[in-house]
């Protein structure tokens, strides 16, 4: 079991990973105005990897018996999950103005950020 559950992790990291990095390109392109963010590729790749993302922290809670609404860090990254969600969408797609959509993009970020920091530290509060 602990080597699966390794293997979950890093299936984790890996989909951490590019969809951090997905997410900082698609913000790039939003700024400089690039036709890149409407390929198909780039409307349908970043779920497909966000879905199996989700999908590797359901299996590791469960095989850890540590969920959130129990577990603070987990509460944590749920919550901030959301509002990274919904912050990315404003600044890839439904923000009014360029200006709102780089602040998204800028706050989003940080959330990310701080959502690795909580997974490493498995605490809410890692400052
Ligand atoms: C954008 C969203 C997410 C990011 C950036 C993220 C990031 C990470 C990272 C970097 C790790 C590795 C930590 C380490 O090396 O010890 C990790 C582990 C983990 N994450 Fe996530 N995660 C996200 C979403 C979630 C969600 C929604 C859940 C569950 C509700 C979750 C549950 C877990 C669990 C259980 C581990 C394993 C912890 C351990 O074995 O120490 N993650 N996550």
């Amino acid at each position: 079991m602990a080597a699966f559950y390794n293997s979950l992790k890093h299936l984790h990291i890996i989909t951490v990973a590019l969809s951090g990095a997905l997410f900082f390109i698609r913000g790039v392109w939003m700024l400089i105005e690039s036709p890149r963010l409407n390929q198909r590729w780039v409307r349908v790749v970043p779920h497909v990897i966000d879905t199996v993302l989700l999908l590797s922290a359901v299996a590791l809670t469960s095989i850890i018996q540590q969920y959130p609404f129990v577990h603070a860090w987990l509460t944590a990254k749920v919550i901030v999950l959301v509002l990274y969600i919904g912050v990315g969408m404003i600044a890839i797609r439904h923000g009014k103005r360029k200006s709102v959509k780089a602040v998204a993009w800028i706050i989003a970020l940080l959330l990310f950020a701080y959502i690795v920091i909580v997974a490493w530290r498995h605490d809410p509060w890692p400052l």
